[in-house]
Formats: C-alpha cells, sequence, structure tokens
C-alpha cells in the first residue's frame, strides 16, 4: 500500500483536486487497492468544508468528483503515516518542512516534480477567475499521470 498526502493552502482547492484526480485515474486502471490517497491543509480555515465549488464545477466538467472530500489540517501523524506527502507550490512545500520530523523530510516535495510542464508550482485559483481553476486541473493531471508513471512504470500512465 503506497500512502499518498496531497498538500496546499486551504484544502479547498489545490489539494482536493489532487485527490480527485488522482484517484479517478487509479480507479479507471484498476490500481485503487495498491495506493490510499488522501489531502490536507497547511492552514486550518476551512477545516470541515467541502472544495470550493468552482473546483467542484471545473472538476465535473471533466468527470472528477470532489464533492465527497471535506478540508482537514494536516497533522503530526501524517509525516509518519504517508509515503509521500506532495505540496502544491513551495510556500506549501517550506511550510511542511519546518514541522516535519528530520527522519520523514525525504517524503516531502513538490507536487510538479512529476509533472514534464516545465514549472513547479500549482498557483492558487482562490482569488482568480475561471481560468485559474482550469489551471489547476491540468497541471494536476499531467503530474498525477507523472507521479503514477514514476510509481507504477507498468501502468498506462
Ligand atoms: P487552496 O486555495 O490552498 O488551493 O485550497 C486556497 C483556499 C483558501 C484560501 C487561500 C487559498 N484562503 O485564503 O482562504
Amino acid at each position: 500500500m503506497i500512502r499518498v498526502l496531497f498538500v496546499c493552502l486551504g484544502n479547498i482547492c489545490r489539494s482536493p483536486t489532487a485527490h480527485g484526480v488522482f484517484q479517478k485515474i487509479i480507479d479507471d486502471q484498476n490500481l485503487s487497492h495498491l495506493f490510499q490517497v488522501d489531502s490536507a491543509g497547511t492552514a486550518a480555515w476551512h477545516i470541515g468544508k467541502t472544495p470550493d465549488p468552482r473546483s467542484q464545477t471545473a472538476a465535473q466538467l471533466r468527470q472528477y468528483d470532489l464533492s465527497g472530500l471535506s478540508a482537514r489540517q494536516v497533522e503530526p501523524e501524517d509525516f509518519e503515516k504517508f509515503d509521500y506527502i506532495l505540496a502544491m507550490d513551495h510556500e506549501n512545500l517550506h511550510n511542511l518542512q519546518k514541522i516535519c520530523p528530520s527522519e520523514y523530510q525525504s517524503k516531502l516535495s513538490l507536487f510538479l516534480s512529476f509533472s514534464d510542464m516545465n514549472e513547479d508550482e500549482v498557483p492558487d485559483p482562490y482569488y482568480g477567475g475561471a481560468g485559474g481553476f482550469e489551471r489547476v486541473l491540468d497541471l494536476v493531471e499531467s503530474a498525477s499521470l507523472g507521479f503514477l508513471k514514476e510509481l507504477t512504470p507498468g501502468s498506462k500512465a
């Protein structure tokens, strides 16, 4: 079982999108028995909320269902529990590095390090227009496929 945690700031836009996209990709390839997928935010503001309606709408148009997710904050136990802790941007990564025990630091990385799109951050779409949510999906789809390919070289990703 490979345990994967996607992390952004609020856990209502980018990381739930990554959670839903990656989950659907592994479901569609009958690989979900190999993974445990979750997402969390570094901030506490939106604990208990479902993903932002703009993220849900954009995701739904690409057949991803985010409606069952609810926001939570990163907890100290996450660093032991998860194998891969994938941050959406440098600030999230830096904030994780500050609270992660030294023996687990190697679990932390930028999610887009698995993408071939030549960008290293998923930009925060919260205060922008609809295009930002499409961009999140484009980047997250690319990185999800790259991540799966790296972990399961025989997959169709
Ligand atoms: P996320 O987006 O980190 O992708 O979930 C944000 C959500 C909420 C806020 C900022 C970013 N906020 O300032 O409340």
